[in-house]
Formats: structure tokens, C-alpha cells, sequence
């Protein structure tokens, strides 16, 4: 991991979700030689079997508990002299920040903030026992921190694409959920010195990506004949960007980002999401040619908006690529299709995730009132 390529021991919060699990992955493929703890609650979204193959391996140790729970935190810095923490940990999803907002709260403001409390205590007051063999102010850790550019609010049409510098204006209540960590981030870096690093990215997908998520939800819905729900217009942007491409940019942050900077990182994909619906349903139709539900288009369905919808995300990636030499290593229609075939192929890791919770979700978000459909021509 380090440019002077010495092995290092990482904590990563929240690696049985879809990004950290990818990232587990990415670090065992080149960077065998880490040390890699994995700090997960397993809450609805984290799914233990992602990492089955990583939990063979000795240099891998997964722990299940909570990023708030301060003496679990602090013994597994300790017990194994964690120099980098990667803190994908949170509640993700808009929808249900909606519905039930305070479990963001708690995991993405009060857990990150017990990360950095720890994090400070042992790194900066305990460093010196910690690391014996390195003076006090070159302690050699990180705190990377993996955010989102929902904290930058809603862009019209015309407006340019978010930079570090764009004002935050969170919409929804995950949005400001994670928009208080990043300032807790920077806060503990600007007042006690911390080591850290921020990371805004843009839309993820890829394997291993949770069925609510507007991805997998479709690809699956196609699956199974059921209805596409396409939230008001279905004009909304979004800058998609593949899940590898992300893992590249963390890892290049981490070996040669700036302490105390924010990176953003985009896929330069904008793309309207009745478009990509479109484009999934032509992707089914051509890998399951004889399914009973083609055109898959015909399942299309516009439903009720969600509330405060954010109309445009878009960002510009110039600082990773200029300081750090970032690019994208996929072309998104190539890696959009990997993925549609990784959920056809896949069916029993996503089948097993359709538990009684999974249903209630649906049920309760989808079937409700507010929820009926809507006639496009009206929106
Ligand atoms: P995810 O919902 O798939 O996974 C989150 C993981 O965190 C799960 O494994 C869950 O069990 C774990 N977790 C939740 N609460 C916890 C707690 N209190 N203690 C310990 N573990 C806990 O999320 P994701 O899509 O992989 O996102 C990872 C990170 O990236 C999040 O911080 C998210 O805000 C950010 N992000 C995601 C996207 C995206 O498109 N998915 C885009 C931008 C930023
Ligand atoms: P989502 O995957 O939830 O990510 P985010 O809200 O973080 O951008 O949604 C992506 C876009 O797709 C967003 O504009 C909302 C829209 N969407 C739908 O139209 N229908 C759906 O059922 C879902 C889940 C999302």
C-alpha cells in the first residue's frame, strides 16, 4: 500500500457492503501482503458470504460490531497496530433516510465520530508506544474517509459539475447525514492534527451492490417480470461510475493523497435515469432472449416521485486525475453489462438477500398510497 511498498495493517469499517467488499477484494489482488481487518455490524446490508473467499485467507480477520461501540474500536487499533483506517461504514440509502432518518444519524454522524475519537486517541496520544520505531510526528497513519457528492446538493441543467470547493447543500437527510462526517473529518484534522483524507464519489455500481439500489433493483425486477419504478419524470442525472474504478482512486489517495484533503471522484458518465433504465432493458433482452418478459421496456412504470429528489449530481474529477494521475480503467457501457451478467449469474447471492426485511422494505416503500402510479404526461 505505502509508495515505498512496505506491507501495512488496515481497519475497513462496513467491508461486507458493496463498496467495501469490492475493495476487499482490490487490496487482495494488489496488495497481497496487507493486513486487512474488517469492522462490520451487519446490518440489513451487509452480507457476510461477500467475503467468504477474503475469510480464507489468514492475512484477512473480520470482526462483527459496531463502529460506535468505543472498546471494541479501541482494541482492534491496538491489538493490531492499525496505521489506515478506510471508513465505508453507513446507512446508504435516501430512500430509506426518508423513512426512518435516525439510524443515519447514529451510524454515519455518532459512529464516524467515535472512529475519529479513538482514532486520535491512539494514534495521537498512544502513537508513541504504538509504533516505537517512529518519531512521534511521523506516525504513519490515515483516516480515508469515503463520502459522497450528494453532500453538494442538487445542479440544474447548466450549472458546472461539483469541485472540492463547491458549497455543501445536503437534501435529503442521508446526504446530511454524511455531509456532518465529512466536517467531523475535517474538523479533527484542522483542530487535533489527525491524518486524514476525504473522498466525495459519484454513483457506484457493480457486483455485490444491494437489490434496493436502482441497478440491481432493476436488473432483478426484469428478472423476475415485475414492475421498473421510475421515480417522477425519470429526468434525474447521475454520474455513474464503476465500483473498481472507485476501489483505484482510494487506493491512490491512500498511497500519495494529500493529508487533509478532499478528492472527488467521478465516472464522467452523466446519464438521465430513464435512459439507463432503457439501456438495462436492451441488455436483457439480448442476454435472456427467450425470456417471457420481453420487451423488458414494457415493464417500465412511473411511479411518485421521492421527495426533494435531487434533480442533478455531476463531478469534476481534475483534482485526483491532476495531483495523483487517476483515470477510469472502464468504459461504462462494458462495465454496465459485466455487471447485468454478474446478477444473471448471480441469482443465489441475491436471492438470499430477499429476506422478510427485504420484503417489508418493498413493500412498505413501493405499495404504499404515496406510491401509485403516475402518468408521465402529467409530471
Ligand atoms: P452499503 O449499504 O452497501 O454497505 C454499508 C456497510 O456498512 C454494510 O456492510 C453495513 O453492515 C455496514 N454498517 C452499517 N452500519 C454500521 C455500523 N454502525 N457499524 C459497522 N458497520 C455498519 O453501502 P455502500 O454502497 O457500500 O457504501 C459504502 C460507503 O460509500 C458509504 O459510506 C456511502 O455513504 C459511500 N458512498 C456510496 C455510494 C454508492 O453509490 N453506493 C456513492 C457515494 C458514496
Ligand atoms: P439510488 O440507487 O437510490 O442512488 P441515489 O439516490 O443515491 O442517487 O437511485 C439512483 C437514482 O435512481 C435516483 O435518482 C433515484 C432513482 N430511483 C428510481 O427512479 N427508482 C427506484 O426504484 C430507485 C431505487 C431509484
Amino acid at each position: 500500500m505505502r509508495v515505498d511498498g512496505s506491507s501495512n495493517s488496515l481497519l475497513i469499517t462496513g467491508g461486507a457492503g458493496f463498496i467495501g467488499s469490492n475493495f476487499v477484494f482490490y487490496l487482495l489482488k494488489h496488495h497481497p501482503e496487507d493486513r486487512i481487518i474488517i469492522l462490520d455490524a451487519l446490518t440489513y446490508a451487509g452480507n457476510l458470504p461477500n467475503l467468504d473467499e477474503a475469510r480464507k485467507l489468514e492475512n484477512v480477520i473480520f470482526v462483527q460490531g459496531d463502529i460506535g461501540d468505543k472498546e471494541l474500536v479501541g482494541t482492534l487499533l491496538r491489538q493490531y497496530k492499525i496505521e489506515i483506517i478506510v471508513h465505508f461504514a453507513a446507512e446508504s440509502h435516501v430512500d430509506r433516510s426518508i423513512h426512518t432518518p435516525d439510524g443515519f444519524v447514529e451510524t454515519n454522524v455518532l459512529g464516524t465520530h467515535n472512529l475519529l475519537k479513538m482514532a486520535r486517541k491512539i494514534w495521537l496520544e498512544e502513537g508513541l508506544d504504538l509504533f516505537p520505531s517512529q518519531p512521534y510526528s511521523e506516525v504513519p497513519c490515515r483516516f480515508h474517509h469515503v463520502s459522497t457528492d450528494e453532500v453538494y446538493g442538487s445542479l440544474g441543467p447548466d450549472d458546472q459539475a461539483f469541485t472540492e470547493q463547491t458549497p455543501y447543500a445536503p437534501n435529503s437527510p442521508y446526504a446530511a447525514s454524511k455531509a456532518s462526517s465529512d466536517h467531523l473529518v475535517r474538523a479533527y484534522y484542522k483542530t487535533y492534527g489527525l491524518p486524514i483524507t476525504i473522498s466525495n464519489c459519484s454513483n457506484n455500481f457493480g457486483p455485490y451492490q444491494f437489490p434496493e439500489k436502482l441497478i440491481p433493483l432493476m436488473i432483478i425486477n426484469m428478472l423476475e417480470g415485475k414492475e421498473l419504478p421510475v421515480y417522477g419524470d425519470g429526468r434525474q442525472i447521475r454520474d455513474w461510475l464503476y465500483v473498481e474504478d472507485h476501489c483505484r482512486g482510494i487506493e491512490l489517495i491512500l498511497e500519495s493523497g494529500r493529508t487533509g484533503e478532499t478528492y472527488n471522484i467521478g465516472g464522467n458518465c452523466e446519464i438521465a435515469n430513464i435512459d439507463l433504465v432503457h439501456e438495462l432493458t436492451c441488455l436483457l433482452d439480448s442476454f435472456c432472449p427467450s425470456s417471457p418478459y420481453r420487451p423488458h421496456a414494457s415493464l417500465i412504470s412511473y411511479v411518485r416521485d421521492r421527495p426533494g429528489h435531487d434533480r442533478r449530481y455531476a463531478i469534476n474529477s481534475q483534482k485526483i486525475y491532476r495531483e495523483l494521475g487517476f483515470d477510469l480503467d472502464y468504459n461504462f457501457f462494458d462495465a454496465l453489462a459485466n455487471t447485468v451478467l454478474w446478477y444473471i449469474e448471480n441469482e443465489s447471492w441475491w436471492r438470499d438477500l430477499m429476506n422478510e426485511e427485504y420484503s417489508n422494505w418493498i413493500a412498505s416503500h413501493y405499495e404504499r398510497e404515496s406510491f401509485e402510479r403516475e402518468d408521465p404526461k402529467l409530471i
